[in-house]
């Protein structure tokens, strides 16, 4: 059985999405052990609680510093003993020691095609922002492994999605949701679940 711990920051529709699939049997041997917010208003929460999934809020705000924060952060995700960790909307820097302890068991789900609209400065609307103002005919969403840099991690499955006339930042952010990321984060769960995912040469593979 996989156990996960998701990190959110707002409203936990990709949190749902997963939840959903778990309990639908789409996502297979996963448990959701823990649901870890750095927002306490954050709805994601609240979805957890509606699940009786355990969920904590630990804000930076909190900490007299950000290395005392990070310490405890890590300490936290710890406690669960999770085998994977998904970041779905986790707006917080990842502590340098936690990326290093869970290399290759840490994933991120990105709303767009990696390498397009990625990066420091590249979340939520904005990235639909620039989607619309550079006039690209294609998005989607990416999975991936998360590393040392933003966005920069081993890639291992993408969703492409048309944009349509009159899109709006809005409206293409939540067509990029429901076709691409509340699709492919549960099915990426599912894979690593059941031992399809490894890496080879940086690159992640997914076998048959
Ligand atoms: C999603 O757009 C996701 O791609 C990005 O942050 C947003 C989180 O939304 N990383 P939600 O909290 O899952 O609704």
């Amino acid at each position: 059985m996989l156990r996960i711990v998701v990190m959110v920051s707002g409203g936990g529709t990709n949190l749902q999405a997963i939840i959903d699939a778990v309990e639908n049997g789409a996502v297979r041997n996963t448990e959701i052990v823990g649901v870890i917010s750095n927002n306490k208003n954050a709805y994601a929460l609240e979805r957890a609680k509606k699940h009786n999934i355990p969920a904590k809020c630990i804000s930076p705000k909190d900490f007299r510093s950000r290395e005392v924060f990070n310490e405890k952060l890590l300490e936290e995700v710890n406690a669960y003993a999770p085998d994977l960790i998904v970041l779905a909307g986790f707006l917080v820097v990842i502590p340098p020691a936690m990326i290093v302890k869970y290399r290759n068991r840490m994933i991120n789900i990105h709303p767009s095609l990696i390498p397009a609209f990625c990066g420091t400065g590249y979340y939520g609307l904005k990235v639909h922002e620039a989607a619309l103002h550079r006039g690209v005919k294609v998005v989607g969403a990416t999975v991936h492994f998360v590393d040392e840099g933003t966005d920069t991690g081993p890639i291992i499955l993408q969703k492409a999605v048309e944009v349509q006339k009159g899109d709006t930042p809005e409206v293409l952010q939540r067509r990029v949701m429901e076709q691409a990321e509340w699709r492919i984060l549960p099915e990426v769960i599912d894979l690593i679940a059941n031992g399809k995912v490894s890496v080879v040469d940086g690159k992640a593979v997914i076998s048959d």
